[in-house]
């Protein structure tokens, strides 16, 4: 892989042992994946933040690098965490937990990272058609590169923080425009709910290796459907993004698959919502402005169950603006949480119910609990009077 003299500098460690470390990691990525060159990036986003997950490896790891004096040189976000500042909302974490976790995100401060914990930066931060950015949250590597027009392959934390320090990336994969060409046509009929979008997802993700899809037989869907699709997408596949022809006329060279009412119903069937879930978790991925509305709208005026503790995770950017419907689902007895993330955390809890199909899978591999799946609406009506 051609590098430039300033690549080479920071390759030899001449700039230290931090800038060092991140040139290997990508100049090591680039001549895998066949990379001709580095590349710069806009601004990226690393996940591996929460304590709970990564434990005292992480404050390591990252003490290190602060001690090596590097910082990152682009806007760089973080995922969300098992707590934020002035969250205390774990269920279960001890103190000192609390305070390690404190400690992560301290650390990530020092490397010049902004640490408003979030899986969708999509919400706060400014990308243009076009802009290669190094993005290791999957379902904002499918959101962005499908939605948004942005170039990123699916990183690891380490090689997005490696990429954030040197504000560059190999320029393999999706980074390539013939690989974003779509590869097989998808065709669809009877999805019309969000939950059976984030079905649609997965089911895709499960039935691709990691080919792009082009996705036919659809009508024009909202912007929260497409967040749930491409986050389930994430979950169960590889694919960095999908396409969707709404003309149903646009020709490819590519196998044929389709996917049906019955087949969503089947995967449903898996989630069937029981009367007594003891934890609700909205906002996965994390919460838009009107996503905060709309269930503000559902919840004004009522009153929780007792039995029943509900979290609405979103940005701590999108809870600051959105202020007055946060206000609503805590007086009906709602907690709406910024920069956590229930699956990182530490909850206590036996079945969430849930409108996302990423945090359901996520609930049953990550968390051993039990879990369903429903419409917000529906939710909110089992839930609260
Ligand atoms: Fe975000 Fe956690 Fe879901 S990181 S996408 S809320 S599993």
């Amino acid at each position: 892989m051609y590098l430039t003299k300033e690549e080479e500098v920071l390759l030899k460690g001449e700039k230290g042992w931090g800038y060092q470390l991140a040139a290997k990691i990508v100049v090591k990525l680039g001549d895998i994946f066949g990379a001709t060159r580095l590349i710069r990036i806009t601004t990226a986003h690393i996940a591996g933040v929460s304590y709970k997950s990564l434990g005292e490896p992480l404050i390591e790891f990252l003490a290190e690098l602060v001690k090596s004096g590097c910082k990152v040189s682009v806007p760089t976000t973080l995922n969300p965490a098992a707590f934020h500042e002035g969250e205390i909302c774990a269920h279960k974490a001890t103190l000192k937990e609390l305070e390690r976790q404190k400690e992560v995100l301290r650390l990530y401060k020092k490397l010049g990272v902004i640490t408003h914990a979030s899986c969708t930066p999509y919400y706060f931060v400014k990308v243009r058609r076009g802009d290669h950015v190094s993005y290791s949250e999957s379902s904002a590597v499918v959101y962005s590169n499908s939605l948004l027009g942005v170039w990123t392959n699916r990183e690891g934390g380490p090689s997005a923080l490696a990429s954030a320090i040197l504000g560059k990336t190999p320029n393999y994969g999706i980074h390539d425009p013939e690989n974003r060409k779509p590869k097989l046509k998808v065709k669809i009929s009877g999805v019309e709910k969000e939950v059976e979008y984030g079905a649609l997802g997965a089911l895709l993700g499960e039935a691709l290796e990691n080919e792009i899809p082009l996705l036919t037989g659809l009508k024009s869907i909202s912007e929260s459907k497409l967040k749930q699709l491409g986050a389930a997408l994430a979950t169960t596949g590889m694919p960095s993004m999908f396409y969707i022809d709404y003309s149903n006329r646009r020709k490819i060279d590519g196998e044929k698959l389709e996917i049906d009412k019955r087949q969503i119903r089947k995967f449903h069937e898996n989630f069937t919502p029981i009367a007594t879930p003891d934890f609700v978790f909205l906002g996965c991925p994390h919460c838009s402005l009107d996503e905060l509305r709309k269930i503000a709208k559902l919840l004004r005026g009522k009153k929780i169950r007792e039995d029943i503790c509900l979290w609405v995770c979103t940005s701590p950017q999108v809870r600051k603006r959105g202020l007055k419907y946060a206000r609503i689902i805590e007086k009906a007895g709602g907690r709406v949480a910024a920069g956590i993330c229930a699956v990182v955390s530490w909850i206590d809890a036996n079945h969430m119910l849930t409108n996302s199909v990423k945090a359901s899978i996520y609930a049953r591999k990550v968390l051993g609990i039990d879990s369903s799946l429903a419409e917000i609406k529906d939710i909110i009506q089992m839930i609260a009077k």
